[in-house]
């Protein structure tokens, strides 16, 4: 059981009591830790003939762009392993498999928002200059953005090759890296296209953006991946003597070799496709959603994709103001942009939506017939509920 002395950093209290509720104190440590190994394999890694120079570059790329963040992606792969888990033995081997894919989620992070500072023309990041407005970076950071891809690939090769869902896991990564790429794509031609186009924007279109920009790599992908890791790390041994993992697992449980919960979990878990969780998807995806709602209010209402919101309350004069300074970078049409959406009080509709969509998933969760899906989804809402950053 993962218990330990030292709080997380940057837990807030609410936080620190849930987790120390759950048995996983640690947990971000140890998570973090990992980082340093992954990351000195990656730029150690000999299969190709790299100068010093190079290596240099790359440690400090990836010190730059993967670590930085809030680590919630990565952190829901660990905590809700450890809650599948549900108390029992937790092996160092085990745990630390768990934080390679939790990494590697942080490191699609780390190389989509790369990426898309540069298509943005953005400024900052993290609290700290974009990597690519770094003058010796420049647009070569494109690359970096790809070597971060890369890197997730070499991951997983590495640390499961040798694994029986192997298979699924690279096919997991391949879809996500379409779907968010795009989604990145519907992004870029529905909201760049300039002021003229304010027609395009409206909730279906922002839905559809948002879905497959952020929901999929966000919620759905670290709650896919960990199902498929959970799904074996129970060590059955069914498959080459045709046993069914339900009957592997049944003898086991009468030889108390596994805990009742475990069995009940792991043959819920052990359905072959996810979808079989009937609404588990759709509820990871709809957090997904208000996440990123809630990530383009907290752009205080600069993001483009508030339009979409903002034209369906706005009369006939605001949408002119809208459409005459919509999309331009001069101050003065950025506060007409932001005096209009103050005027239609999006603030209280914002308040409004993130009730209902709160109260909505609440209950979609608690539908779940498994404790623990139930459980993993609450910790995921818990995250990101009225988040302030
Ligand atoms: C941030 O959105 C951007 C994303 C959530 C996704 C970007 C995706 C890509 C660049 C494709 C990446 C593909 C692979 C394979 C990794 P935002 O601009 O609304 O948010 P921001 O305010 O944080 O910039
Ligand atoms: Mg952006």
């Amino acid at each position: 059981r993962l218990r330990g002395d030292a709080s997380p950093a940057k837990c807030t209290r609410q936080e620190q009591r849930w987790r120390s509720d759950h048995g996983i104190v640690d947990a971000r440590e140890r998570f973090v830790q990992a980082y340093g190994r992954l990351r000195d394999d990656l730029v150690g890694d000999d299969s190709c003939e790299l100068t010093d120079e190079a290596r240099r570059w790359l440690a400090q790329m990836i010190d730059y762009n993967v670590p930085g963040g809030k680590l919630n992606r990565g952190l829901s792969v660990i905590d809700s392993y450890l809650l599948l888990k549900q108390g029992s033995e937790v092996t160092e081997d085990d745990f630390f498999l768990a934080c390679v894919l939790g990494w590697c989620v942080e490191w699609f992070q780390a190389c989509a928002l790369l990426l898309d500072d540069i298509m943005d023309d953005s400024h900052t990041r993290r609290d700290q200059i974009c990597w690519y407005r770094r003058p010796e970076v420049g647009l070569r950071g494109i690359n970096d953005g790809i070597i971060l891809k890369c890197h997730i690939l070499i991951m997983i090769k590495k640390y499961f090759r040798e694994k029986p869902y192997f298979l699924d896991l690279l096919e997991i990564w391949s879809e996500i890296a379409l779907q968010t790429s795009l989604g990145q794509m519907l992004d870029l031609i529905g909201t760049h296209t300039g002021a003229d186009d304010l027609a395009k924007y409206s909730i279906e279109g922002y839905r559809r953006i948002v879905k497959y920009k952020t929901a999929y790599y966000s919620f759905y992908l670290p709650a896919v991946e960990l199902y498929k890791f959970f799904k074996f790390t129970i060590s059955y041994e069914s498959d080459n003597r045709g046993v069914s993992l339900q009957q592997t697992l049944e003898k086991r449980c009468r030889k108390n070799m596994l805990r009742k919960n475990e069995v009940a979990n792991a043959l819920l878990l052990s359905g072959a496709k996810l979808e079989d969780f009937s609404g588990l998807k759709d509820i990871l995806i709809e957090m997904g959603i208000y996440f990123q709602i809630q990530d383009d209010y907290l752009d205080c209402f600069a993001d483009p994709n508030t339009i979409g919101k903002a034209l369906g309350h706005a009369d006939n004069n605001q949408i002119e103001v809208l459409h005459r300074n919509y999309g331009k970078k001069d101050s003065s049409s950025v506060s007409e942009v932001k005096r209009t959406y103050a005027a239609l009080d999006l603030k209280d509709i914002f308040s409004e939506f993130e009730r209902r969509c709160y109260n909505h998933l609440v209950t979609s969760i608690e539908a779940q017939k498994d404790h623990a899906a139930r459980e993993i989804l609450k910790s995921f809402l818990k995250k990101i509920h009225q988040r302030k950053k």
